[in-house]
């Protein structure tokens, strides 16, 4: 008999069909004579109640029938007597598909932490918060496509081995294929020329060079890929492994980036709004208890689901970094010395303490700062004519801060060579972009948006290692 997932089963009415479910027991509780058996599937966060009378089942089949033991049901859609569901499964024949010996499966039927889940990250999908993370994640993925095709991008792959280091942060990690124990060197130095591509090569930080490539023809274009940074960063906003949507359109200024920018984290948000209804709720639920236990003034002021809500309807506060100087250094913790790292004025990059004051504290809703000083941004940015700051954007977010980075690109040959000389970023092995600036140059403007950082902002998920199925993070690779 063909299986029919959860997620249909909740919503048909008990006409008194016969039915065949399959699933992961979550628990198993009742009496000699009837148990109650609450199945899940993954295809909802919700279980069916499936009831087991005891006179038509062998005792040793009931024992088995263990929290994460994968079972087959083959029942009755039946009304449910109980509350907190419309239906539940008369069982008429159960079949053990895969026991979880309950002394053995580190999964039991109570609260374990997140630091102990991560541990187990091979089973923590079968957890409501973990299943309700990742359906999300799938939604959100499926969204950002969605979004784009319909505004007629075309998505492009672009390479993950590359000789280039698009953001100049040395932050790569590389990909060499010599026999480590036997490095062959030309006049003392590595001979990369013997190396398998012929030349040093390194895990991608960003597609945003290609994607310019892309984009000077076909006008719009977005990557979504894997991006790899080494940077040492032990935080909880930091992976070495990261995924990255990286939009870049011709013919379109900063302002116009802003604005696709903006609209498309709304968008993202709305499509989980309307299409994970029941996962918000949980997740909703699950911080609203977490933040139960924390003093007041660390609980957050919206709920999740209202905090989202609030990031639909509000226009992005939208500001230079050097009004937001401004309000930093005359702000009350600048002034008490209660910031790490104070703010003396323009020129100082802005920590993660800074963005959330302003995006926290100051203006309570999302933020965007534009025009950095180009000494703290990449070559790429389109320079101001203050000769100071370039046309850079960042957006942060409550809880989060940053979760898009993005410019206008300095589409000027003359002024993009002197920028690179200027910070040691080498000309000949990014010969092809320059060329872009030779041939048919435009205005064009792109940027990147971490996906794993949207996830935590709209599951409320507050570690980054817990909205990616197997986070790699400085001496962790494990699974
Ligand atoms: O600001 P970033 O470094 O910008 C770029 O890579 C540009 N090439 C994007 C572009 O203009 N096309 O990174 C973009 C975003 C950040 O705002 C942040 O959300 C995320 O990527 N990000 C990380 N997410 C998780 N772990 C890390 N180590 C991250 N580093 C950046
Ligand atoms: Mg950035």
């Amino acid at each position: 008999m063909k299986r029919t997932k959860v997620k249909s089963l909740l919503n048909e009415k008990a006409t008194g069909q016969e039915i065949c479910v399959k699933g992961w027991v979550r628990t198993r509780r009742g009496s000699k004579h009837v148990s109650f058996i609450a199945l899940n599937d993954g295809s909802t966060i919700n279980n069916i109640q499936v009831v087991a009378e005891g006179d038509h089942f062998e005792e040793g089949l009931i024992k088995r029938i263990t929290t994460g033991s994968a079972i087959s049901v083959i029942g009755i859609l039946v009304e449910s007597k109980g509350g907190g569901q419309n239906v539940e499964v008369l069982a008429a024949a159960i079949e053990i598909l895969g026991d979880a010996d309950a002394d053995e499966y580190p999964l039991q039927p109570k609260k374990h932490s997140l630091e102990f889940l991560r541990e187990k990250a091979h089973l923590r999908f079968r957890t409501n918060t973990f299943s309700a993370v990742f359906r999300i994640r799938h939604a959100l993925t499926f969204a950002v496509h969605k979004f784009f095709n319909d505004k007629g991008f075309s998505n492009i792959h672009t390479p993950i081995i590359t000789g280039v280091d698009a953001e100049g942060a040395g932050e790569m990690f590389q990909v060499i294929n010599f026999d480590l124990e036997n490095i062959p060197t030309q006049n003392g130095k590595i001979d990369y020329t013997q190396d398998f591509f012929g030349s040093k090569t390194n895990l991608t930080v960003s597609g945003q060079l290609e994607a310019e490539l892309g984009a000077l023809a076909l006008g719009q274009v977005y990557t979504f890929g894997p991006t790899f940074r080494s940077e040492n960063s032990n935080t909880s906003r930091h992976l070495s492994e990261f995924w990255m949507i990286e939009p870049e359109v011709a013919f379109a200024d900063l302002e116009e980036n802003m604005d696709l920018a903006e609209e498309f984290l709304k968008y993202c948000i709305q499509y989980c709004i309307t299409n994970c209804v029941d996962d918000l709720k949980f997740l909703d639920d699950r911080l609203a208890n977490e933040e139960k236990n924390l003093k007041k003034e660390a609980r957050s002021d919206m709920g999740l689901l209202e905090r989202l809500q609030f990031v639909i309807e509000n226009d992005f506060e939208r500001l230079t970094y050097r009004e937001a100087i401004d309000i930093l250094r005359n702000s009350k913790p600048n002034k008490k010395k209660k910031f790490n790292y104070i703010i003396e004025g323009f020129g100082s990059d802005l920590q993660s303490e800074h963005e959330r004051y302003l995006v926290e504290r100051k203006f309570k809703k999302p933020v965007i700062i534009t025009d950095y000083p180009k000494g703290i941004k990449a070559f790429y940015m389109k320079q101001n004519e203050d000769g100071e700051t370039v046309r850079a954007m960042d957006i942060l977010f409550p809880l989060i801060g940053e979760i898009v980075g993005g410019s206008q690109r300095e589409e000027k040959l003359e002024k993009l060579s002197e920028r690179m000389e200027a910070m040691d970023v080498c000309k000949e092995e990014l010969w092809w972009y320059l060329e872009t600036r030779k041939f048919g140059t435009c205005t064009h403007s792109g940027f990147g948006l971490g996906f794993e950082r949207l996830i935590m902002f709209v599951t409320g998920m507050k570690n980054i290692r817990d909205v990616i199925p197997f986070p790699r993070t400085p001496q962790n690779a494990q699974f």
